[in-house]
């Protein structure tokens, strides 16, 4: 099976290749090799490589820097996955492309449903829930959108890294407590990735996947210290205060409330989303090694 994985040095990509089956062989295009950002440089490559999977980790995901060029976000999480669909839908391909819970405002209590109302509140989310649109019209027999959230990992910059290093070099800490939503270890969304090529189990439409949680990111940031400490990353404790959006203000507006119910996933797959204090837990072992 020919497989040609977009994204290569991002987070899911990185453990995308880590969790990679032996007995497959993805290409994995790196921005040298395809620039998502250049109309018809993917159907180009498509083109030339013919894969019958495509799996699209890549994105504009500078959530913030979006809002100063949502062009070059809408060229890279839409144009460039329009043309992504097309190829699918023209060759019988399967496409998985990969979205976020910022296609939602966060004005939710209980877990977002795949088919609920979207709303963006920012450019980024904006641009990625057109391209989910655009796919889906396109490849609608073709397309499996994942949506994900709060992305970590061992790879590239996120916000557990992040922690790790402002604990390691500040005093105190503030971090927001009004923001709930569901970490996500890239190597455990990457397993799903892999599970539902290998089993056979691609069917379009809209999916959900993250780790089990419900948590603010000032939760999340005291799992970090007290995990970091035990893993052997830290080798002190600071306060880490709870702090109002309001206090940290950012150029993008970002959902209050974010969790994803997973178990339309969960069901197709015969699993369980991991509680995500255990994939935490072993992230930072794979990080302290
Ligand atoms: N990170 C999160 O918290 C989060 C949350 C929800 C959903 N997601 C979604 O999950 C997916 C993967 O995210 P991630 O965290 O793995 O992202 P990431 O670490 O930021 O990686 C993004 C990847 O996209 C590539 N890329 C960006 N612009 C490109 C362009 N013009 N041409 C070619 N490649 C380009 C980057 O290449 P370079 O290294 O060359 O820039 C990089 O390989 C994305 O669809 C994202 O929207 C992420």
């Amino acid at each position: 099976m020919s497989i040609l994985v977009f994204g290569s040095s991002g987070q899911v990509a990185q453990s995308l290749l880590d969790t990679q089956p032996t007995d497959l062989n993805p290409l994995y295009a790196d921005r040298a090799t395809c620039d998502l950002a250049e109309p018809g440089q993917v159907a180009d490559l498509l083109a030339r490589e013919k894969p019958q999977v495509i799996i699209n980790a890549a994105a504009y995901t500078q959530v913030d820097k979006a809002e100063e060029e949502p062009e070059l976000a809408h060229r890279v999480n839409c144009d460039a996955v329009a043309e992504m669909a097309r190829y699918a839908s023209e060759e019988d391909a399967q496409l998985i492309h990969i979205s976020t819970d910022f296609v939602f405002d966060g004005r939710k209590t209980a877990p977002y449903q795949p088919g609920d109302p979207t709303g963006p509140l920012g450019e980024y989310g904006d641009s990625k829930l057109a391209g989910e649109q655009a796919a889906l019209q396109s490849a609608p027999e073709s397309t499996m959108i994942i949506r994900t959230a709060w992305v970590y990992s061992e790879h590239g910059s996120n916000f557990v890294k992040t922690m790790l290093r402002l604990m390691a070099e500040r005093d105190e800490l503030g971090v927001v407590n009004d923001q709930r939503g569901a970490p996500t270890y890239a190597r455990g969304l990457a397993e799903v990735i892999w599970q539902i090529i290998t089993d056979s189990l691609f069917q379009p439409g809209i999916y959900h996947w993250t780790d089990q949680a419900e948590i603010s990111w000032h939760e999340f940031a005291l799992a970090i210290q007290e995990e970091g400490g035990r893993a052997g990353l830290l080798d002190r404790s600071i306060p880490v205060n709870p702090i109002p959006t309001e206090a940290y203000p950012t150029p993008a507006a970002r959902p209050a409330y974010s969790v994803l119910d997973t178990s339309k996933l969960a069901n197709l797959l015969g699993i369980e989303p991991v509680p995500w204090r255990d994939n935490l837990r072993l992230m930072l072992s794979r990080f302290a090694k």
